[in-house]
């Protein structure tokens, strides 16, 4: 691959340092993703420029003005603090011309409101659990279609904040109060969901175009396999949690027939949600082998060793090879100004 200007673009307060001297476990967490990517294009041979904002537009103005960077490595999930608002700067990257890699604006919109994600596949069929939404400020009318228990959930919150194993109600009081809890503690409306028991699995897809569905993750509490299994914010952050409960997430063995009904999902999901670049698709599966989408995560983790990384190893592309082809769907992605 030639080597390129890359300018990585990154929450300010996420800047890796350049060595990980003296530095403890829990101080990396929070910038391992920006450290191992800018380091893994440093070793590739690129010229990489860690660029940090968060709340001012002209530092990425700047840095495109001066670094005249190839392509834009996105890191960036919030601006203003606000999670919504990376589509909007994503945009701003398209309206400076700019080469970036991961999704573009029109598929991190779609997907990360999760209920306008769930119409939009409920009209392409792809199998998603009954929902109805309960908006903020207003009583709480859910469909009479739907059958306990449920799952209550932000409808544009990720990486499980606020997901809680009382999240799960099986009742209306505990609708209500889960309800009011989206609506006053996580201040967005609230995505009520038919409750999926069964197996948890994660799909890794790279593309534009041609997609490439990596080998499917499953999520496991080896410790307590009786125990409902949602991936709550404890689960996915609290090494504690982890331990106690077994968590484990690796490729999932599962028949061929059930692999191939699964990736066929994934595709039609990121087409439907006009998703590019990289995404992850998360699914379950109930013990009649029905599969249901529950989200899309358009530009997922990609630590060295985190779920989509692993996969992509598995499925042989390893963690360089992961970042050339990152770039290069960036490079390729036929952005409006390319063909205006
Ligand atoms: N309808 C559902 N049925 C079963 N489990 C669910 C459902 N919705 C969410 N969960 C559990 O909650 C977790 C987080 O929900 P998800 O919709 O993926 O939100 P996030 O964006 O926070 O990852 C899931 O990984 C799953 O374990
Ligand atoms: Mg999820």
């Amino acid at each position: 691959m030639r080597k390129l200007r890359i300018m990585v673009l990154m929450h300010q307060a996420l800047m890796p340092p350049d060595s990980l001297e003296g530095v403890s476990d829990e101080e990396m967490m929070e910038w391992k993703t920006e450290f191992d990517v800018v380091q893994t294009l440093r070793y590739m041979g690129h010229d990489a420029t860690p660029v940090g904002a968060s709340d001012d537009l002209s530092k990425i103005r700047d840095a495109i003005t001066e670094l005249r960077p190839h392509i834009c490595f996105n890191l960036l999930e919030e601006f203003h603090g606000v999670g919504l608002y990376d589509q909007h700067v994503v945009s701003y990257l398209e309206l400076c011309k700019q080469h970036y890699t991961g999704c573009n604006p029109r598929g991190l919109m779609l997907s990360h409101d999760k209920y306008l994600a769930k119409k939009i596949m409920t009209y392409h069929r792809i199998p998603t659990p009954r929902f109805s939404v309960a908006v903020r400020g207003k009583r709480v009318r859910i469909s009479g279609r739907l059958e306990y228990p449920l799952l209550v959930k932000s409808v544009v919150e990720d990486a499980s904040l606020g997901i809680t194993e009382s999240s799960l109600v099986h009742d209306e009081a505990g609708l209500e109060r889960q309800v009011a809890y989206v609506h006053d503690e996580l201040r967005s409306d609230a995505l009520v969901e038919e409750y999926i028991a069964g197996r948890e699995f994660y799909v890794g897809v790279l593309g534009n175009q041609r997609l490439k569905v990596l080998p499917i993750w499953e999520l496991k509490f080896t410790k307590a396999p009786k125990k409902p299994n949602i991936a709550t914010a404890k689960v996915k952050w609290d090494a504690a949690t982890q331990e106690r409960l077994g968590v484990e997430t690796d490729e999932a063995n599962i028949p061929a027939e059930l692999k191939e009904r699964i990736e066929s999902v994934c595709r039609r999901v990121y087409k439907a949600l006009d998703l590019s670049g990289y995404a992850r698709i998360d699914l379950r599966c109930n013990a009649d082998g029905k599969v249901y989408v529950l989200e899309a995560n358009p530009n997922p983790n990609l630590s060295f060793g985190e779920d989509f990384a692993e996969s992509a190893e598995k499925g042989g592309v390893e963690y360089e090879e992961l970042m050339k082809r990152i770039i290069n769907l960036g490079l390729s992605y036929q952005a409006h100004w390319r063909t205006a």
